[in-house]
């Protein structure tokens, strides 16, 4: 998809919020389908008249004192939803200054909201569904903002391809994204924009004594992966922060395996490794100045005569054992070696982790917010800024000491389950146990990262949640 600052398109679109009197381009169709009742501008409403040369699309934007950039991104993915339906290649739109809104952030989310309509993954249909995507989208705005304009749509478009190098990835089913293709993948869509990617295998792994990512990985035939990716944009600078992604490239559970129905989409266990790929390649694309690194323990939880058991001790390359209570609560178990390895050999100074971590955060908050857990109110404050900017909300879960008790053992350090209750945060107080106390955030995606139905401008399956939190969050720190 090009942005082009001009005047074009084989339709126009016309913006329209509820209820107005009358608008500037196109009025008569305007009046004439508001008293038929035809349109009425509400949010992400469409109304098209093809032919006569030139086709108009009418686009609700719904009441004015609602308007926000959530509700710009969703009206505009509509719109470019509605073009696909009309077979267009291009259109032409007027972006005004909306009152008390932020130019810039306005055609961020215009720009936004056109691309996410374009996303489709249909690679393993025989038949293509014929579908026209959008060539040409013409911007015409105010002219002393051109050249800012200009930056932020390609900013955005830059974003927006690791979103969907995201979503790619996590879509695409286990039969072929296993540890080894996962890291191959991190290789050829990062090392090209100078990000240094060091993939290690089993006997690396076992030298650097990660024995809890290493149980969880032994029922598998496929050979667990350690993929750590630098990128470097601030060489003058030592601080450094740490992205760490759950890297289940499947999830049966188990010897604690998963009914059928919950072991379904468990090819998305990957999407916390599958986000921050996708956010360094955005982060290494634009260029930004600051330095990161990307970690991931990639491997499958899978059933065989070597897998681990419930009532195992293991031990972990910080030194602590584990009790293992349930081996369907693999992913901490995995991400125990990551975070140490993040905290202690990286030595990062502050560190995010993503993981589809617990059917608890689902339970609690659906698929619109990300839980969170923190030891430090201040970064994740700073997670609240970023996510906010970027669209996908966060919720912060709390953290009394009490709730340690539940998953202490009797015979080792820690024990990977918590029980019944309150199991997003029992999990998320396990990872924290391996931070070494560095400050530290933790994103449970399992509800957002993934839908069963589409969802706003977000398709179903891979969202690719919360690639673009973790854009901002870098860009801004
Ligand atoms: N990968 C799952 C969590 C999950 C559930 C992700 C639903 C996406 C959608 C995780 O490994 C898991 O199985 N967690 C268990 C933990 C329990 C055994 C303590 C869970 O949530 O049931
Ligand atoms: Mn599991
Ligand atoms: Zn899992």
């Amino acid at each position: 998809m090009n942005f082009l600052f001009e005047k074009g398109g084989e339709a126009i679109a016309v913006l329209v919020f509820k209820g107005a009197e009358k608008v500037s381009e196109a009025n008569d169709l305007y009046s004439f389908v508001k008293e038929r009742k035809l349109f009425e501008g509400k949010a992400g409403e469409v109304y098209s008249s093809p032919g006569n040369g030139k086709d108009v699309i009418l686009l609700g934007l719904g009441e004015e004192y609602k308007l926000d950039y959530q509700v710009l991104r969703k009206a505009f993915y509509s719109l470019g939803k509605e073009a696909g339906r009309l077979k267009l290649e291009s259109i032409g739109v007027h972006i005004p200054k909306f009152e008390d809104k932020c130019y810039g952030k306005t055609l961020k989310a215009v720009s936004e909201g056109l691309i996410q309509s374009q996303y489709s993954f249909d690679k393993y249909k025989s038949k293509s569904d014929q579908r026209v995507y959008l060539k040409e989208i013409y911007l015409q705005v105010k002219d002393d903002n051109l050249e800012k304009a200009k930056n932020v749509v390609s900013e955005t478009q830059i974003l927006m391809e690791g979103v969907f190098l995201t979503r790619d990835l996590v879509n695409e089913p286990a039969i072929n994204m296993y540890p080894e293709v996962l890291a191959e993948r991190a290789v050829d869509s990062l090392a090209p924009l100078g990000v240094k990617v060091d993939v290690f295998g089993k006997e690396k792994i076992e030298e650097l004594g990660m024995k809890a990512f290493l149980a969880v990985s032994k029922g598998s035939e496929k050979e667990p992966q350690f993929i750590v990716m630098k990128y470097q944009g601030d060489p003058d600078s030592n601080e450094k922060l740490a992205l760490v992604g759950k890297g289940l490239t499947y999830d049966s559970g188990g010897y604690c395996l998963k009914p059928a129905d919950s072991m379904a989409a468990m090819h998305t266990d990957m999407a916390g490794a599958a986000s921050v790929i996708g956010a360094m390649y955005s982060i290494a694309k634009a260029g930004l100045k600051k330095n990161v690194t990307a970690i991931v323990a990639a491997c499958e939880n899978m059933i065989s005569g070597g897998a681990y058991k419930t009532g195992d001790i293991i031990g972990s390359m910080s030194g602590k054992t584990i009790e293992i209570g349930n081996t369907d609560a693999e992913g901490r178990v995995t991400l125990a070696d990551a975070l140490w390895y993040a905290a202690t050999v990286e030595n990062a100074d502050r560190i995010v982790d993503l993981a589809t971590l617990t059917g608890a955060c689902v339970v609690a908050l659906g698929s619109v917010n990300t839980g969170a857990i923190t030891n430090n109110d201040k970064f994740m404050e700073e997670i609240k800024v970023a996510s906010t900017l970027a669209g996908e909300p966060v919720w912060e879960l709390p953290h009394d000491e009490e709730y340690m008790e539940l998953f202490k053992s009797d015979f080792a350090d820690l024990k990977n389950t918590g029980g019944r209750w309150a199991g997003a945060i029992t999990a998320g107080l396990f990872l924290r146990e391996f931070v070494n106390d560095k400050p530290w955030v933790h994103l449970d995606i399992a509800g957002t990262s993934h839908l069963s139905n589409p969802m706003g401008y977000l398709p179903k399956g891979a969202t690719g949640i919360p690639v673009k939190t973790l854009f901002y969050l870098v860009k801004d720190m």
